[in-house]
């Protein structure tokens, strides 16, 4: 049998998070080094990055920052190679820098004739692209080591596109569709220890959802919001630390048999037919 105290255990993981100086990866960056893991967390905001790696510094934990953007081969490959000076293999890749962008939206004042391709190309590369280029480059090292895991995050638009974002949705359904192409790719071609799989997060108040959630001025939710709990059957938005037993678990010795899902955490929103 399976040895049940080490299930879990993620102590010693040398672990990437694309977008780690954000709210979901940041909390993801700190509790996996409060784990013992070390981190790398790569941010196209280094300002950011380095908060969190002060964060996890302060909780006497492991881990570097690096200025990165994902949607740029050249960018990534010269994080890969910072990476590769400090650290002999990968273990762990998270991808999870993603968002929206207003100008990708639809609204009163922009139709969806209106949308600038531009914006919409830009929210897309950002989350699918973001996802393709780290999972090559990182990917094509656990290739060669033989082993590794990549965690996506995807989203409930990869289920079903909500209104109002639809670059956004197209992107996050690409990701989705794309976790389960690179877990068979990299399991039949290079090795069935390289895993992937996806957590779609449910409706998480950040930076990127407030504007769209949350009314500034009344402090209460928009209709939006509104509509969100309505459809959450355990009638709350999520918290950042709803998603770490997830994500522990999809790393973890314990999913070793585990490829090509994506695991909601969503208070039962995709589960809900809104009857
Ligand atoms: N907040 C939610 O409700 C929610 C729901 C489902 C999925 N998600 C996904 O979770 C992930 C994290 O979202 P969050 O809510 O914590 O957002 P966030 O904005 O707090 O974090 C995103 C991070 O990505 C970084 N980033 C942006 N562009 C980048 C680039 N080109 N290269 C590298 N880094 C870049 C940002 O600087 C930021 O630190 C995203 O993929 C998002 O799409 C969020």
């Amino acid at each position: 049998m399976i040895n049940l105290n080490t299930m879990f255990e993620t102590r010693g993981l040398k672990i990437i998070v694309t977008g780690g100086g954000g709210v979901l990866c940041g909390n993801m960056a700190v509790a996996l080094a409060k784990l013992g893991a070390s981190i790398a967390i790569l941010d196209i905001d280094p300002e950011k990055a380095r908060q969190v790696v002060e964060e996890i510094a302060r909780a006497g934990g492991d881990a570097f920052a690096l200025a990165c953007d994902v949607t740029q081969p050249e960018s990534v490959r010269a994080a890969y190679d910072q990476i590769r000076n400090r650290w002999d293999r990968i273990d762990v890749l998270v991808n999870g820098a993603g968002g929206n962008h207003p100008s990708a939206s639809t609204n009163k004042e922009v139709a969806l004739f209106d949308l600038d391709p531009d914006a919409v190309n830009k929210v897309f590369a950002l989350n699918f692209t973001g996802t393709f280029i780290p999972s090559q480059i990182f990917g094509k090292a656990m290739a060669a080591q033989g082993n590794g895991n990549i965690v996506n995050i995807a989203s409930m638009n990869s289920v079903r596109p909500l209104t109002r974002i639809p670059a956004y949705s197209a992107a996050k359904a690409a990701v989705a569709n794309f976790t389960q192409w690179l877990a068979v790719h990299m399991a039949q071609e290079y090795s069935p220890q390289i895993r992937v799989n996806a957590i779609a997060p449910g409706f998480f108040i950040t930076k990127q959802t407030r504007f769209l959630l949350t009314n500034p001025e009344t402090g209460g939710y928009t209709p939006r919001g509104q509509a969100v709990i309505a459809h959450t059957p355990m009638k709350r938005m999520g918290e950042a630390d709803d998603l770490l037993s997830t994500l522990i678990w999809l790393i973890s010795p314990g999913a070793s048999f585990v490829t090509g899902i994506m695991v909601p955490v969503d208070g039962g929103f995709s589960a809900f037919s809104g009857v």
